[in-house]
């Protein structure tokens, strides 16, 4: 399933195969939580800037449209018509962060929708039930994660906690993989480790899940709130006790420097909102830094966001004309950005799976680096 193709330091690059194609490691995954990428882009959109796996959430698509319907539409990649990989995030984090009135119990967590307030209770079982409907290529276990700071005691208590739900997730995949209607029987499975900023939590969980032979292995509960620095010195820590021929995927990371830093320590999965958020903020990414297309020195600017990028938005409008657009409010101007945005990190991924490639990783990460600092604007 995993070939490492090459490792240069820590930075390996890899080709993962699955049920719906091989991807290209290290990879930018395009977040469209509820089986849309917000800014009104498509999946024929993602067909054309390079996207080679979508992300969707489990708590989302369970409050709505209902995990139910989309498994009698044929599963997520027919309901929103995409064939490449999904990975389908367990609802632990999104239970954490949205709903309310949450109560953690060994059996799962009881919380009210941040909808319409219904009370609905998820645990493991519930969330592989969920995914296996969702019929997402890669599902995520369901972990707690914790707040930060957390205290030490906390800490161990929530991992030990995680670490039994990750055992009742494996056997209800096994479970639910082995049913006749099951629509993608072939589903893997990713663990997460957990422990905060406490590196030897963080080893001795990542030993512990690595004997479980997951089909990849995840590094959550960071980017809460802990320094870049804190965030780079646990993945030195930890990457290393989890197996080297498994894709290992920092959850909800983030800018273009924090990945060539993570890449670094031989992470090969990301997501985060930041392309698309921003995108829909007005801010655009650019090898010199981000832009801000609301200020008004682009006002009468005729090139493109960024010389030389190959993206839909800047083969053909200049950054004066998505100016106008972003300031009249016409969504075309937060979808050029969007596409733009996500080209940036489809391409730089690219980028970087070519440097690693040839083993000269160091030498483009620091160029990379440098020229973000530049900064146009
Ligand atoms: N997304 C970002 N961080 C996390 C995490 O710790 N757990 C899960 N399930 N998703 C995340
Ligand atoms: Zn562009």
């Amino acid at each position: 399933m995993y070939r490492l193709i090459e490792q240069d330091g820590r930075a390996k690059s890899a080709e993962f195969k699955t049920v719906h194609g091989t991807i290209q490691t290290p990879v930018f995954m395009n977040v469209g939580t509820l089986a849309a990428i917000k800014g009104a882009v498509s999946t024929i959109d993602l067909n054309n800037i390079g996207t080679q796996v979508q992300l969707s959430n489990t708590y989302h698509l369970h409050l709505r449209p209902g995990d139910q319907i989309v498994k009698k539409m044929g599963g997520l990649h027919k309901f929103m018509v995409w064939d490449k990989p999904i990975l389908t995030d367990s609802g632990g984090f999104q239970v954490f962060s949205l709903a309310k009135l949450r109560k953690i119990q060994e059996e799962g967590v009881y919380f009210s929708s941040h909808i319409d307030g219904r009370k609905i209770f998820m645990g493991p079982e519930e969330s592989m039930q969920i995914q296996s409907n969702l019929a997402s290529t890669i599902a995520m276990a369901f972990d707690e994660c914790p707040p930060h700071p957390a205290e030490r005691s906390y800490m161990i208590d929530s991992v030990e906690r995680t670490t039994r739900w990750l055992i009742r997730c494996i056997k209800e995949m096994d479970r639910l993989n082995s049913l006749e209607d099951t629509i993608n029987k072939k589903q893997m499975l990713f663990g997460i480790n957990q422990g905060g900023t406490y590196a030897d939590i963080r080893i001795e969980h990542a030993k512990r899940i690595s004997e479980l032979n997951l089909a990849g292995y995840a590094i959550g509960g960071l980017a809460v709130g802990e320094s870049h620095e804190e965030m780079y010195y646990i993945l030195e820590e930890t990457v290393p006790y989890l197996p080297l021929n498994k894709p290992v995927y920092l959850m909800g990371v983030g800018t273009p420097a924090n990945i060539l830093e993570a890449v670094d320590r031989g992470v090969d999965f990301f997501d985060c909102v930041y392309p698309s958020r921003n995108g829909r903020h007005g801010h655009a990414y650019t090898g010199f830094g981000k832009l801000n297309l609301m200020n008004a020195k682009y006002q009468l600017d005729d090139r493109p966001i960024e010389e030389g990028c190959a993206c839909p938005a800047c083969q053909h409008y200049s950054r004066a004309y998505i100016r106008h657009l972003l300031k009249a409010k016409e969504m075309l101007g937060m979808r050029l950005l969007v596409l733009h945005n996500l080209y940036f990190y489809n391409h730089m991924m690219e980028e970087i799976r070519e440097a690693i490639r040839n083993k000269r990783y160091k030498e483009y990460k620091k160029q990379k680096l440098e020229n973000f600092m530049g900064g146009e604007d």
